[in-house]
């Protein structure tokens, strides 16, 4: 098992520990148990993971002597919007959950966003648990401490930043996620190779060509790996006001495709199409080395993730997404790009033309 530590605002107690390993739950009932956060937790996961691991995650819980009760609600984006954080609460409070109580997120980031939210705001806060089972949220949105609920507005209009008292991450939730989930993930991971860790996408690298992307061994290594980068941005940048901001490499394009396509296509599909845009660009402008991009291309085949814009979709739709509302704000499109391998910069603004002729040339 590996164990990082965020150390975060010692004023505020934020600090804590992110668990990495195989069958870690019953680590996770004694540490609990140990670290007195609360007398009692409400799991909190939807009907699908549910139905998959809720028993299970219980079971270990109460070994400890912890009274657990679950709360479900549906799965999917659609359900990340307050009126499912009403719904919960209305459960907490029937449940008669004080602030002795701590909420354990069990699910993908939908899941985490939600309960982290409902936990900052349940009773003015109660502790919440991260406990992520989608290889996205393992990597990516179980740390950090951003919350968040769609309105009809957009994505995460409401928020807080609260930080979980801990992270558990078993790798034993991902032997039933669906291969487009998983490979959705690796998108997210082979992004923090590219702007942090080049060495990563040998890893990944190897592991598609030797079928082993499934593997314990390298699932450790590379969720540890991807934990550790996040941890430093999220040390350096807590309250998310700047240096975070490099995780967005390949999302400007990745965004507008995702949208442009109705959500047919993944999240990490965009993001893959997004990180070969970016890629061409930051050749363009920046000089990124042939060989930079080329290597990005690879390793994004290599796990079968798209490297081009499918032909059903709308340019003029997608260049419109990216732009229209900065526009609106006199802004221009601010890309994260890159010099080199590992060494990600923020561009001040694209020239329309460049942008549209990457987008013409990534289109088949
Ligand atoms: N807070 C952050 O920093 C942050 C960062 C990135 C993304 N996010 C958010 O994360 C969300 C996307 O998260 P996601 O990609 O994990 O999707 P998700 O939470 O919707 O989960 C995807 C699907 O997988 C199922 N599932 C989850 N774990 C499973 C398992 N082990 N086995 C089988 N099925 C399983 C779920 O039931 C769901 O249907 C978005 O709302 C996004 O805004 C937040």
């Amino acid at each position: 098992m590996n164990r990082l530590k965020v150390n975060l605002d010692r004023k505020l107690g934020n600090s804590y520990e992110i668990h990495i390993g195989e069958r870690i739950l019953d680590r996770m009932g004694l540490i609990l148990a140990k670290n007195n956060w609360a007398e009692r937790v409400v799991v909190v996961t939807d009907t699908h993971i549910d139905t998959l691991h809720g028993e299970r995650v219980e079971a270990a819980m109460k070994k400890t002597g912890l009274r657990v009760d679950r709360i479900t609600v549906p799965p999917g984006e659609a359900a990340k919007e307050m009126r499912t954080v009403l719904s919960i609460v209305e459960k907490l409070i029937a449940l008669g959950a004080d602030r002795s109580t701590a909420l354990i997120a069990l699910g993908g980031g939908v899941i985490g966003d939600l309960t982290g939210f409902t936990a900052s705001i349940y009773m003015r806060g109660i502790p919440v648990i991260q406990v992520p089972t989608t290889l996205l949220a393992q990597v990516d949105s179980s740390v950090g401490g951003k919350t968040g609920v769609d309105t009809g507005a957009g994505k995460n209009i409401l928020g807080t930043f609260y930080q979980p008292k801990g992270v558990f991450i078993d790798l034993s939730f991902l032997e039933t996620l669906p291969d487009g989930q998983f490979r959705s993930g690796l998108a997210e991971v082979i992004k923090y190779g590219v702007i942090e860790t080049p060495e990563l996408l040998d890893v990944i690298e190897a592991a598609a060509a030797s079928g082993g992307l499934r593997e314990s061994a390298f699932l450790e290594k590379i969720i540890t790996t991807a934990c550790r980068i996040k941890k430093g941005l999220v040390e350096l940048d807590e309250w998310d006001r700047g240096l975070r901001r490099i995780l967005n490499f390949g999302h400007t394009v990745g965004h507008a495709v995702e949208a442009a396509s109705a959500y047919v296509l993944s999240h990490g599909e965009a993001v893959s199409i997004g990180m070969v845009a970016a890629a061409i660009l930051s050749e363009e402008l920046h000089h990124l080395p042939q060989d930079d991009r080329r290597r990005i291309v690879s390793v994004i085949r290599a796990v079968g993730l798209p490297d081009r814009i499918p032909k059903n979709l709308d340019l003029e739709e997608i260049a419109a997404r990216m732009t229209r509302d900065k526009k609106k704000k006199g802004e221009t499109v601010h890309f994260v790009l890159l010099k080199k391998l590992g060494v990600p910069l923020v561009n001040g603004g694209i020239p329309e033309k460049i942008l549209k002729k990457t987008l013409e040339g990534l289109h088949s």
